[in-house]
C-alpha cells in the first residue's frame, strides 16, 4: 500500500491509502467515482485516459492513466474532464467540439478534449505563426485515437478556436 494526495481540479485531496498496483484510471473512475475519464485500449495506446498534469514550473501536459500506478501521482496536481465547464457553462473548446461534430461516442473526446486545452495554453504562453498552425494542431492531436468521426473534426474545431481569437495565439 502507498499513500497518495493529489489535487485533482483544483481540489486537494486525500491521502488515500492506496494498493502499488491500482492504476490512476481505477483509480479517478471506482475510488473518485469520475467516470469522465475513459478506458480505451488499456495499453497505452488510444489516450482516451489522459489527463491534463500540471507541473510546478506552468507548464502542463497530459498523461495516460491506463498503464500509470495511482501511486505515480502523489503530490500532482491534475486536470480531468470534469474540470473544464465551470458552474454549468462549457469552455470555447468543449462548445466547438459540439458545433463541429468533432464526436459520436464520445469515447474519444476527454483524451482529445485535454490535448486541445493544453494545447491553447501553450499557445497563449508562447503563439505560432498562423502558417505553421496546421502542423502544431496534429502534432498536439496525434496518438489520439478516434474510431468514429475520424480526426477531422477534431483538427477543426480547435483550429476554429485558435482562429477565432488570433491575437490571442498566433504572431
Ligand atoms: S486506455 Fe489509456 S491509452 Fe488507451
Ligand atoms: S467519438 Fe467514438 S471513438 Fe471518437
Amino acid at each position: 500500500m502507498t499513500t497518495l494526495s493529489l489535487s485533482v481540479n483544483g481540489r486537494t485531496l486525500g491521502p488515500f491509502e492506496v494498493r502499488d498496483d491500482l492504476t490512476m484510471n481505477d483509480f479517478l473512475r471506482e475510488q473518485l467515482g469520475m467516470t469522465g475519464t475513459k478506458f480505451g485500449c488499456g495499453a497505452a495506446q488510444c489516450l482516451s485516459c489522459a489527463v491534463i498534469v500540471d507541473m510546478p514550473d506552468g507548464s502542463s501536459h497530459t498523461n495516460p492513466t491506463c498503464v500509470v500506478p495511482a501511486a505515480n501521482f502523489d503530490g500532482k496536481a491534475i486536470r480531468t474532464i470534469e474540470g473544464h465547464a465551470k458552474d454549468g457553462v462549457l469552455t470555447p473548446l468543449q462548445t466547438a467540439f459540439i458545433e463541429h461534430f468533432s464526436f459520436q461516442c464520445g469515447y474519444c473526446t476527454p483524451g482529445f478534449l485535454n490535448e486541445g486545452q493544453v494545447l491553447l495554453e501553450r499557445l497563449e504562453k508562447t503563439p505560432v505563426p498562423r502558417a505553421t498552425l496546421e502542423a502544431v494542431i496534429a502534432e498536439a492531436l496525434d496518438g489520439h485515437l478516434c474510431r468514429c468521426t475520424g480526426y477531422v473534426k477534431y483538427h477543426e474545431a480547435v483550429r476554429a478556436v485558435i482562429l477565432a481569437d488570433a491575437g490571442r495565439y498566433l504572431v
